[in-house]
């Protein structure tokens, strides 16, 4: 992972962004100012193209090709009303991406799925990663989402709030390979309770290899 040497003062990720949508951290180089976007009308390239050599250079060229073209088919088929992506940018140049799409339940409850996410290669361990989760979930927070959940490796989602949760409590809508990577958060006042199954999740998630 890229590390710069910058220290992690004691800025508020959430507050800076909240601030003006825009997100102030030193780096080597001075201030970086982090732009966070959820307009992504005309990006779709861009960002599937961001997934693809994130995961490339991460996993393997072929898990790049799987995640860049699943990212392509969730920009291009799910409704751009459920779909809530967005993207974090350095001096105009793309540098981050995150994805949710719902999960529906009998019950009714709204729980958004994060999947998938990317910080391009170069820029890893800045904090990007951590600042653009905590912008979106603000944002997902006031349109009235009640559950976030993603299914990743809790060593990094747990520094923004996501704690391992049982199938139990939140079904999933795949049979999960590793379900210690299931983990969650509420995002109202109430802890999570159960949440009754079964679950379903958007057509390009509906396919075994990805969970
Ligand atoms: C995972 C990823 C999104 C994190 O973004 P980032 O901007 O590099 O992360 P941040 O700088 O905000 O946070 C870095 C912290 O998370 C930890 N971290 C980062 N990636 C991690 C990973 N894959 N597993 C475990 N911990 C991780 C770092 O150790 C670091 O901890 P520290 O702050 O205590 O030093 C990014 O590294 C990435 O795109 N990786 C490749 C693709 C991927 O794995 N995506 C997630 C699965 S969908």
């Amino acid at each position: 992972m890229g590390r710069r040497a910058c220290p992690r003062i004691g800025l508020d990720p959430q507050a800076a962004i909240r601030l003006v949508g825009q997100d102030a951290r030193c780096n080597r180089e001075g201030i970086l100012r982090l732009d966070v976007s959820d307009q992504i009308a005309g990006q779709e390239p861009a960002i599937a193209a961001l997934f693809a050599s994130t995961f490339t250079a991460s996993e393997a060229a072929e898990e790049g090709a799987v995640i860049g073209a699943l990212v392509a088919r969730l920009l291009s088929d799910v409704p751009r009303d459920a779909l809530r992506a967005f993207t974090a940018s350095d001096k105009g140049k793309l540098v981050g991406g995150v994805i949710f799409t719902p999960l529906t339940y009998p019950d009714p409850r709204r729980v958004m799925l994060l999947s998938p996410m990317a910080v391009a290669p170069d820029r890893q361990g800045e904090g990007i990663g951590q600042r653009l989760i905590a912008h979106a979930l603000d944002r997902l927070r006031a349109e009235g989402t009640d559950v976030a959940v993603t299914y990743g490796d809790p060593a990094f989602y747990g520094k923004t709030g996501f704690a391992p949760v049982s199938e139990a409590v939140l079904p999933a809508p795949m049979p999960l390979s590793h379900p210690q990577g299931w983990i969650a958060q509420s995002l109202t006042d109430a802890p999570l309770s159960p949440v009754n199954g079964p679950a379903a999740c958007v057509r390009p998630f509906r396919s075994p290899e990805l969970w």
